[in-house]
């Protein structure tokens, strides 16, 4: 362990148990990053009230009683313990920091986590709102790997339900290879839009429609077979919109509302054999307690139609059983839409009413914000219809492209370039706002060189790449040793050790964006160090220290980018 954030932690802890007791020692410690020293703890004003003493006293109990070796402690305010580290101690840690594979990530006990993300729908088009959920659930399966847990990836595909009668019925019409070759090439939501169209204007297409729904879910084989050749082929559209991105998703990890279909009758019959789920208006519900809608009357969670049909809330119930019972999960995210907060408040409540989330099982909805248009609507292309994800992709690595065409690359360096530019733009214009929050898609502020951009850090690491490149050096030849002299060696190596707990709170949180700001300070401490101090123009032993800061800068800035799923071109 070499984070800073982290051993202080311990230690306010050990001395909150010297102090007050063992009770004490397990207490957060409320360490942040600190004005006027390089951290502090607010532990003493939130214990205070509890021990009913002064904060000032608390903190100075806990000062008198800390371990101080490599930092001075002093308390300010009411309260605050402010701490600062000793230069040798820092310069010491980075030295660890680059001789650990894992760069000061701490190794967690192994838990099994599940992450619902994706979740396209196999009959409409796959939408930037998808874009979104993809790339914020591929980055938390990346960063609770690489913290040490169980991953287990849940595409929950949209491919069931009363639309595929229609879906099939215009599939016939239109000749399946014909349609196929549509489906496979991302044309799903004209598809959709068609069989729509002919549904609501052509009574026999209609009523065709309508007696093939119950043929798919009796298991016609017939019908079956058509059904499945749809979904093959609208998944070679998202395998192909996952491998352009560079997502880890793969066809093992589908496990569509379709799974869960035989499941259902018996998801409902344990509810209601429970006594959670009641017949209400011949449907039946579970009114999950604290859920009222107008007139304060109770809200339903409707699991069984009364005309016998499930519907979305059934599958997540039997979703929810299934991870818990036969994938075992300890903790399960959902990345998915913002507007479906209320669907899965109450999925979560009746689950838990079920007995099916227990105590040592945490479900969370890691809310979605909606990707905007420059006009503030949702997203839409100028013609209306909603943009072509891989148009939308094209369009962001030929802009790229663009972007670096006055360097006098080769064509095909400019292309290589040009696509990891262009994506890791998109990526991190989705990874770097908190993930609840709405943005705007612009494609020339996500694609700038300046700002808290992909591309911003991917030229970071870029140019620390050509500092070993002009002087003919290997970063790994450069393990230290490292001495602190001038204030910005100091700040660099101390936002450097500050990677572990980074990473720790993005899988806490859920919360990617805190990583990218992290990243974005870090090459901003690193500018403001190169601009101060020479490198390869530095006398020794100066020099190598700051080759070790530079090679480690190095290290964090690419490990941090591949857990956000960003690559790094060589040059830029
Ligand atoms: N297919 C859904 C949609 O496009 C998302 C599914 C999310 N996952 C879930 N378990 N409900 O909105």
């Amino acid at each position: 362990m070499t984070d800073p954030q982290l051993i202080l932690a311990e230690r306010v802890q050990q001395a909150l148990g010297t102090a007050f007791g063992q009770e004490y020692a397990s207490e957060d410690p409320l360490i942040r990053p600190s004005q006027f020293a390089d951290y502090q703890a607010n532990v003493a004003l939130s214990l205070a009230k509890r021990l009913r003493r002064a904060p000032r006293e608390v903190a100075q109990a806990v000062a008198d009683a800390m371990d101080h070796t490599d930092v001075a402690v002093e308390i300010s305010g009411p309260g605050f313990l402010n701490m600062t580290l000793s230069d040798d101690w820092i310069a010491a840690q980075a030295v660890l920091q680059l001789a650990d594979d894992r760069l000061g990530v701490p190794q967690a006990a192994p838990k099994s986590i599940v992450i619902d993300y994706s979740a396209p729908n196999a009959a409409k088009e796959m939408h930037v709102g998808h874009l979104r959920t993809t790339i914020v659930g591929d980055t938390l399966v990346r960063v609770h790997e690489h913290v040490g847990h169980d991953v287990t990836r849940q595409n929950h595909l949209g491919d069931w339900g009363t639309p595929f009668g229609m879906l099939i019925e215009h599939l016939i019409d239109l000749g399946e290879s014909e349609a196929l070759t549509r489906l496979a090439s991302g044309d799903g939501n004209a598809f959709y839009q068609e069989a729509r169209h002919k549904f609501d204007n052509d009574r026999t297409f209609e009523e065709r429609s309508r007696s093939r729904v119950p043929l798919l879910q009796g298991g016609d084989p017939a019908t079956l077979r058509l059904w499945r050749e749809f979904i093959e082929y609208t998944k070679r559209y998202f395998n192909h919109v996952y491998d352009v991105l560079g997502v880890t998703l793969t066809d093992d990890h589908i496990a569509g509302e379709s799974m869960y279909n035989t499941m259902l009758a018996d998801v409902c019959d344990e509810l209601e054999q429970a006594g959670v789920a009641e017949i209400s208006e011949g449907a039946l519900c579970v009114f999950p307690p604290g859920f009222t809608g107008r007139d304060d009357r109770p809200l339903p969670l409707i699991i069984r139609k009364s005309d016998g049909g499930y519907g979305y809330a059934t599958t997540d119930l039997a979703a929810i059983r299934y991870r818990v019972r036969d994938l075992k999960a300890d903790r399960i995210l959902y990345v998915v839409g913002a507007t479906q907060s209320l669907h899965f408040q109450m999925v979560f409540a009746a689950a838990r009413m079920a007995g099916w989330l227990h105590d040592d099982v945490s479900a969370e909805h890691v809310q979605i914000g909606s990707v905007l248009g420059a006009d503030g609507k949702m997203f839409k292309t100028r013609s209306g219809a909603s943009t072509k994800l891989t148009e939308l992709l094209d369009e962001a690595v030929s802009r790229a492209e663009a972007v670096i065409a006055e360097r006098g690359y080769e064509p095909a360096a400019r292309r290589e370039i040009g696509r990891q530019v262009g994506i890791g733009a998109v990526k991190y214009a989705d990874l770097s706002v908190s993930h609840d929050s709405e943005y705007v898609f612009d494609f020339d502020r996500m694609l700038a060189l300046t700002g808290n951009t992909g591309p911003y850090l991917q030229y970071a690491v870029a140019r620390i790449r050509s500092i070993f490149r002009r002087g003919e050096l290997d970063p790994a030849d450069f393990p230290g040793p490292i001495a602190l002299g001038e204030p910005a060696e100091r700040a660099l190596a101390l936002q450097l050790l500050g990677f572990g707990s980074i990473v720790e709170t993005v899988a806490e949180s859920s919360e990617p964006h805190r990583l990218c700001n992290y990243l974005f300070d870090l090459a901003q401490a690193f500018t403001s160090f190169f601009e101060t101090c020479p490198v390869l123009k530095a006398e020794e032993p100066v020099r190598t220290s700051r080759l070790a800061l530079s090679a480690l800068t190095l290290r964090v800035l690419v490990q941090g980018l591949d857990l956000l799923g960003i690559e790094v071109p060589e040059r830029m």
